[in-house]
């Protein structure tokens, strides 16, 4: 926006531009803009409505110009401009001409016209870029840029409406935009590029509204609002969400979760029974909800064109009859090589029959045979059951065995974008979108778009913002404000939030504009650490800003969260085990082993003992678990100290005149690691030590090419201690293979990063945060976790 401060005097006769009227009285203006009547000794700060930086930091503080007196309107070659009006201002030769709202109309002290500019925003001229044309046509954007500019730079007037946001609920756009050149309903603000609902509450047809009948489901639940996981892997996310939220006051509970990964659904159901955990595909799941809501609508559970009916409407008023119900569902005779269905007992939407087609699909349970017998069914074979699909069909309605629009309060989820990696050597620059590996981030946004929920967060890898000019990011905020989201940008880092790891992510929040914008948690531990990200958005960190002001507690080392845990072997057979005499050391481990209910998790799953799973590290082959005996116990020892390394300028190499052999005759020294990084790098097999902060748990645990041993026994970090860098409580279990469980945690959102999060959600769900991009935690992970009834 720099152009805006330069603009270029209009070649235009003075005379067509002048104050109209008479100037306001003194009393008005010296109350309405004080800063421009001060004398020359106390000059106050201008009002410049800019990121107002908690903390107080001062930003572009602006030079104050002093006023003689103040007027309500001017005439621009011949038009009355008004004060509140809206003016084309003179842009740069070629391009597009600016568009502002008068603020203000003064006389400056120099005798020159001035006005006060707040500017609009064009799509293009904010993060959404080049994705505009997803945006509606003549939608623009009020910002709080305020700036001071001759009056000479008015180049007409213009007309702009201001509209209510629409309800989201509805596909059908309802509105009415009234004839204008453009309009707005958002407001555009730098600071985590927030897009925010225009609306102040002042407007009567707002569509804000805390008792909209946006939302159905929250009207039948009053105490209960239901989170959707996507991708949820194992449920880190929403784990520390749902914890986060119960500490502000909101019972949010995770109904739906969604992986095509078995064993992290396993783990998730093991530790969430309360969840309806679906091990598919993000698009077929999608496909199914779509085929969910045509079987509500068939019998008349929803209706085709508004939300979900209230289940209690539905228990006092018997379900009308079908006509087309076919008598052979209610026991006619059956042919020989009939089996009758006796009910059905899942759903999905796949190709379970390797047909090459995938479609609508039951499982059946056969009159007279056991469970052995249940098979998958087409939905479209299924024509003479009528009567036990409907039975099986509302008791899911009733149940929620699958979210209908309306009846998802929030979403949380990280679509895959495995095509933005930096290790990915064949990503697509050009076309990011095209790669079959970022196709999950529409499958997405068109779950968004189907559900509507109330909130939504998106996570990803920092290569979001980093790959292709942060295509993919921008291309994610576009689609929700064209779908009327408010939406608001950052970047929030593990060990900010009391773990010894540096994981950086990028968080996205959307709301319906009938909900507050949840803000971004303020950091509450130290991490000396710059991250890579682009200069464009460094300021997306959170608390980047404000740390010098913040009160953090010092950064947890990596022996604060494991010195307490029992020392194993590079083979542990069982994957539970007692914690034995290992009392906790540190608050962390204190707090981390709580029993599953001495903590704010739900009562039921999981294991109610107090017992140490999956304390197992990687079991190393015995070349590996020699090649580690060869790593002093030192700080910094990695694969240079072994034998028949030498170092120069920083760069290992092979000592061509000693090999060191393995018992197995293989080298010691494996050519991977001298030549990784060109002998640069100091990671392969590298010894961790207490006193570091862990770089990012990764889902593989081999020491090849990271440093992943424990600084004082011969193994890699174990499960247990990489869930432990991850936040995740103790009474956690995983299940599937060792290496699974790796692949779960290094996958996993830090659990008090969703923690934070869930708190920063609640609080606004309940309108009780302001219009600050931050707030503060009043807690600290893992202390929070405690249920209050065992403090
Ligand atoms: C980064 S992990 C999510 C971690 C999770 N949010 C947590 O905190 O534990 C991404 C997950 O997406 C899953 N996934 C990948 N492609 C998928 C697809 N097409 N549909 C559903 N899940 C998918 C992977 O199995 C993986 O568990």
């Amino acid at each position: 926006m720099a152009a805006r401060n330069k603009q270029k005097k209009r070649a235009e006769p003075e005379s067509d531009l002048c104050f109209a009227g008479k100037p306001m009285s003194v009393v008005e203006s010296t109350i309405r803009w004080p800063h421009r009547y001060q004398s020359k000794k106390t000059k106050l700060q201008a009002p410049t409505k800019k990121p107002a930086n908690k903390g107080g930091k001062k930003e572009d503080e602006e030079i104050i110009k002093q006023a003689k007196c103040h007027f309500d309107k001017a005439l621009v070659d011949g038009v009355l401009i008004n004060l509140n009006d809206d003016v084309y201002v003179t842009g740069l030769p070629g391009k597009l001409k600016f568009i502002a709202k008068v603020i203000e109309l003064f006389e400056a002290d120099d005798g020159v016209p001035y006005c006060r500019f707040r500017w609009y925003y064009r799509p293009e001229d904010t993060l959404i870029e080049r994705f505009s044309h997803l945006v509606q046509p003549k939608r623009v954007f009020l910002s709080n840029d305020e700036n001071d500019n001759p009056l000479t730079c008015i180049w007409s007037k213009v007309n702009i409406a201001k509209v209510p946001l629409p309800k989201i609920t509805s596909r059908i756009e309802q509105r009415v935009i009234p004839p204008c050149d453009y309009y707005y309903d958002m407001k555009y603000e730098v600071p985590y590029l927030n897009f925010t609902s225009a609306d102040d509450g002042s407007d009567a047809s707002s569509s804000l509204s805390s008792d909209s009948a946006l939302n159905c489901f929250e009207n039948l639940h009053k105490d209960e609002k239901f989170l959707l996981d996507l991708y949820s892997g194992c449920g880190a996310m929403s784990t520390g969400f749902c914890m986060g939220a119960s500490i502000s006051g909101v019972k949010l509970i995770t109904k739906w979760s969604v992986d095509i990964n078995k064993f992290a659904c396993d783990s998730l159901k093991l530790n969430h029974p309360e969840t309806e955990v679906r091990n598919e595909a993000a698009e077929d799941f999608l496909a199914l909800l779509k085929e969910w809501k045509r079987l509500c609508e068939k019998f008349s559970l929803v209706s085709s064109t508004e939300p979900v009916e209230s289940i209690s409407e539905l228990e006092d008023e018997e379900v009308e009859e079908n006509d087309d119900i076919d008598e052979a569902s209610t026991g006619a005779e059956l042919e020989p090589g009939e089996f009758e269905v006796e009910k059905f007992l899942g759903i999905m939407f796949g190709d379970p029959q390797g047909t090459g087609e995938k479609t609508l699909q039951l499982m059946v349970r056969w009159k007279g045979y056991n469970s052995s017998y249940d098979t998958w069914e087409p939905y479209s074979g299924l024509g003479n059951c009528k009567e036990k699909l409907k039975e099986y069909v509302i008791d899911g309605f009733k149940s929620h065995l699958l979210p209908l629009p309306g009846t998802v309060y929030t979403v949380c989820g990280g679509p895959p974008c495995q095509g933005i990696s930096g290790y990915n050597r064949y990503r697509n620059n050009e076309a990011p979108l095209e790669d079959q590996k970022n196709q999950q981030l529409l499958v997405f946004l068109d779950i968004i778009d189907f559900l509507k929920p109330n909130y939504v967060l998106m996570e990803n890898v920092v290569d979001l913002l980093r790959f292709s000019k942060g295509f993919l990011a921008r291309h994610a905020v576009a689609s929700f404000v064209a779908m009327n989201y408010q939406t608001r940008l950052g970047m929030m880092a593990a060990g900010s939030y009391g773990l010894p790891q540096l994981r950086n992510r990028v968080f996205l929040w959307a709301a319906q504009p009938s909900e507050k914008l949840p803000p971004y948690p303020l950091p509450t531990h130290e991490v000396a650490k710059k991250f890579n990200t682009p200069k464009e958005f460094k300021d997306l960190q959170v608390g980047r800003i404000q740390m010098e002001f913040l009160k953090l507690d010092n950064a947890l080392t990596l022996a604060d969260a494991i010195s307490d845990l029992p020392p194993v072997t590079n083979y542990v057979a069982n994957d539970v085990m007692d914690y034995n005499d290992a009392a906790p050391k540190t608050e962390f481990e204190n707090f981390i082993s709580l029993k599953r209910s001495e903590t704010l998790l739900p009562a039921f799953g999981g294991d109610p003992t107090r017992r140490l799973f999956d304390h197992q590290p990687l079991v190393l082959g015995d070349d590996d678990l020699e090649r580690v005996s060869y790593i002093p116990k030192q700080k910094g020892a990695n694969y240079r100290d072994m034998p028949g390394v030498l170092v120069h300028n920083n760069k290992a190499e092979i000592n061509p005149r000693f090999r060191a052999k393995l018992k197995s005759g293989k080298n010691v020294v494996p050519a991977y690691a001298i030549s990784f990084i060109k002998g640069k790098s100091k990671k392969p097999f590298g010894r961790l030590w207490g006193d570091e902060i862990v770089n990012t748990v990764v889902t593989r645990a081999e020491p090849h090419n990271q440093c992943v041993i424990h600084p004082m026994q011969n193994r890699v970090l174990s499960v247990r201690e990489n869930a432990r860098l991850q936040g995740f409580p103790d009474c956690y279990k995983l299940c599937g293979t060792i290496k699974e469980k790796y692949i779960q945690v290094g996958n996993a959102v830090a659990v008090p990063v969703g923690v934070a999060l869930g708190y920063a959600f609640g609080m606004a769900s309940q309108g009780l945060t302001d219009d600050e991009p931050v707030i503060k935690l009043p807690f600290k992970y893992p202390e929070c976790m405690q249920a209050k009834d065992q403090i």
